[in-house]
């Protein structure tokens, strides 16, 4: 049986026409829609307006930027060409300031410049073509492994509730919360998903049950303030959710609202765990308090999913986009190595080895 999770491919690169190809999540579940993008400003708009989100998603598509930015270059020597591609490294960057993976993306594909040193522009060019296809190769198998982990964890027939959309489209296939879910149906799990909306931008409504329904799961939407109640009522036996950056104590950034989930799932027993990949733990930040958080426009709150407005005009807002879950409230963190349990600060560097 053909995977339910391989029909969408969310971003990939047409290396022939010099285009970066993005399915554009904003439009969705109302239309689905590829953009085209060659111009790097168009790609740092798509990562900022959201059209391609999610942590993995946000840094191969960085990656793929990058490699465009500088195969337009005219630049024939080795150190004229580094000096357009940090331009265009240093643009894109400068996209969205919460998930490690933008800048762990484009790091890497610096070292890989790096390494070309003394070689010609068209060898660099085509060496950078290598290592961003690599990222996504590479994040395919990461996500199949987080969902092998994250799918020990749970048994069948479970209620699970996610946040946001940590599914297919944020990564390059399978997802990272939602790579058990997929992984379990195939094995007949039956699991039953929550599925948060997850204001303001509806990740958890537009994205996560439409992604879910398209194969076949079992889910419900909710709205945030329900989480709750399913709760209470005994509908969910455990707390799956995706993240932008992992400190070294284990806090984790998620989409706003993660953090009342894992309080609430602390009230009611349920385990809440994290799937993360090795390259959104981010050693470098010690804590959460570490992690810059994204604040975002007001209109996300106020206008732009509805026809009308949806407060008074001009009234004060406060948009923050990520929140951070204390790592006491975390169970587990899943990663493409193991399960890293607390205390994180010494489980989590031996996942990188
Ligand atoms: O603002 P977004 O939609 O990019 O936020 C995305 C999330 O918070 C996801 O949960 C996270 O990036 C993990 S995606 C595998």
């Amino acid at each position: 049986m053909e995977k339910p999770v391989e029909a969408i491919q969310s971003v990939r690169l047409d290396d022939d026409r010099d285009m970066l190809i993005l399915l554009d999540q904003t439009l969705l579940p109302n239309e689905k829609k590829f953009l085209e993008l060659k111009e790097l400003k168009d790609i740092w708009d798509a990562i900022y307006l959201l059209k391609v989100r999610g942590a993995p998603a946000i840094g191969i598509a960085a990656a793929y930027g990058v490699y465009l930015g500088t195969k337009k270059s005219e630049a024939d020597a080795y150190e004229s060409l580094y000096a357009d591609f940090k331009k265009a490294k240093e643009y894109l960057a400068s996209s969205r300031p919460t998930a490690v993976n933008l800048f762990w993306a484009l790091d890497r594909m610096d070292a890989r410049f790096k390494k070309e040193e003394g070689k010609t522009a068209g060898e660099v060019k085509l060496a950078l073509k290598e290592e961003a296809e690599l990222i996504r190769a590479e994040d395919e198998k990461v996500c199949e492994s987080i969902g092998q982990y994250a799918l020990s964890l749970l048994e069948p027939g479970w209620g699970i509730l996610t946040h946001c959309n940590a599914g297919t489209i944020a990564t390059a296939k399978y997802g990272t919360a939602l790579a058990p879910i997929y992984l379990g149906q195939e094995k007949g799990y039956d699991f039953k998903v929550f599925a948060d909306e997850t204001r303001p931008l509806l990740q958890g409504a537009r994205l996560t049950a439409w992604e879910l329904q398209e194969a076949g799961v079992d889910v419900t939407l909710i709205c945030d303030n329900m989480a709750s109640i399913v709760m209470k009522e005994g509908k969910v036996q455990a707390v799956l959710v995706g993240c932008d950056r992992v400190a070294a104590n284990g806090d984790t950034a998620n989409k706003i609202g993660t953090s009342g989930v894992a309080i609430l799932a602390k009230h009611y027993g349920v385990p809440f765990y994290v799937c993360a990949p090795l390259s959104t733990v981010d050693l470098k930040c010690k804590t959460g308090e570490d992690i810059h958080i994204e604040l975002r426009p007001s209109e996300e709150i106020t206008t732009q999913w509805y026809e009308k407005p949806m407060g008074p005009k001009d009234v004060k807002t406060y948009n923050p986009a990520f929140d951070v879950t204390d790592h006491k409230l975390i169970a587990g963190i899943v990663t493409e190595n193991g399960i890293a349990y607390a205390p994180f600060t010494e489980s989590l560097p031996k996942m990188f080895k």
